[in-house]
């Protein structure tokens, strides 16, 4: 079903006492204005937690701030995930690079292709946030697509069948692609997966994680589909036959143009999103630039 924003979902700006917001597309995303990150009162921060879940993605652009500001402010949103995949700078281990060097020339980057963020964990992080440093003059943009409104969209008989079922997600998909980058004589990505030496707990990310496919958020009550291209791999307790197409329908689906918005980065534009109501991917499209972004995980629910 080819869905449109109109009607399903309202990406409108709420009147806020102490944060102005104007929506980035129909179907998600709003800019948030009138903060400074480095100093957040606790109602600024009751208002910019709404209208996370209202909008799924925010952004705030002119943040000149630290990685302790990064740090300190991210921790207001709860206790930090266990990330799978970076470590963090010196002196902030919570406040993770994702670099890509002007002379590098990969395959896959961290975090294209349409994911949601390490979802093969039993407690993948509920909440992202990434801080842009050095923005390439064109490209490396981040595209998200809105969950609850692919949900929202779904027929109500669809939306009985997904009631209930596990997807399983796990990082098989990510060393095929390495694999196969390496076999066509690819630079190899570098990989920053924190454990990659460690067999054992490769094995556990390989298996993964079964999740509902079909999420209530915590705090909201919004449901929202769980279900991405890059993680994703089956449904529990289907032949392979059977789910393929139900998740291939279901990513083409919450991808689909009108369910997403795209953000143009800035230096020091700083982006919050809510991994229980959207996906989101980055692009490698930026070779002879340099992108330098710092992010930190929020851990699993939390109340506001
Ligand atoms: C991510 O997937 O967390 C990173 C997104 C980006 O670098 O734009």
């Amino acid at each position: 079903m080819i869905g449109h924003a109109y009607g399903a979902f309202d990406n409108s700006a709420k009147n806020y006492e102490f944060i102005q917001v104007d929506p980035l597309a129909a179907a998600m995303g709003a800019e948030i204005s009138e903060v400074d990150l480095a100093n957040v009162s606790d109602k600024a921060f009751a208002e910019i937690c709404h209208a996370l879940y209202r909008h799924k993605m925010i952004y705030f652009r002119d943040q000149d701030i630290t990685h302790a500001d990064q740090e300190n402010f991210s921790a207001k949103f709860g206790p930090f995930a266990d990330d799978a995949y970076t470590q963090g700078v010196p002196g902030n281990r919570n406040v993770q690079p994702v670099l890509k060097e002007a002379d590098a020339e990969v395959g896959i980057i961290f975090g294209s292709g349409w994911h949601t963020d390490s979802p093969f964990l039993q407690n993948p992080p509920a909440i992202s946030q990434l801080r842009g440093i050095d923005i390439p003059p064109y490209g490396g943009d981040t595209m998200w697509a809105n969950t609850a409104l692919a949900y929202a969209l779904l027929s109500e008989t669809m939306q009985e069948m997904l009631s209930g079922l596990k997807v399983r997600m796990s990082i098989q998909h990510i060393i095929a692609a390495s694999q196969k980058a390496v076999l066509a004589g690819e630079q190899p990505a570098k990989s920053n997966l924190k454990t990659s030496k460690d067999p054992e707990d490769m094995q556990l990310k390989v298996k993964g994680a079964a999740h509902p496919i079909v999420r209530a958020h915590p705090i909201t009550g919004e449901k929202a589909l769980y279900c991405d291209k890059t993680y994703t791999t089956t449904i529990d307790g289907m032949l392979e036959d059977e789910a393929q197409p139900i998740l291939d329908y279901l990513i083409n689906h919450i991808t689909q143009a009108a369910l997403t918005c795209r953000l143009r980065w800035e230096p020091n534009t700083y982006a919050i999103w809510d991994n229980r109501l959207c996906i989101h991917q980055a692009f490698n499209d930026h070779d002879g630039f340099r992108r330098e972004m710092y992010r930190t995980t929020i851990a699993r629910e939390h109340s506001a």
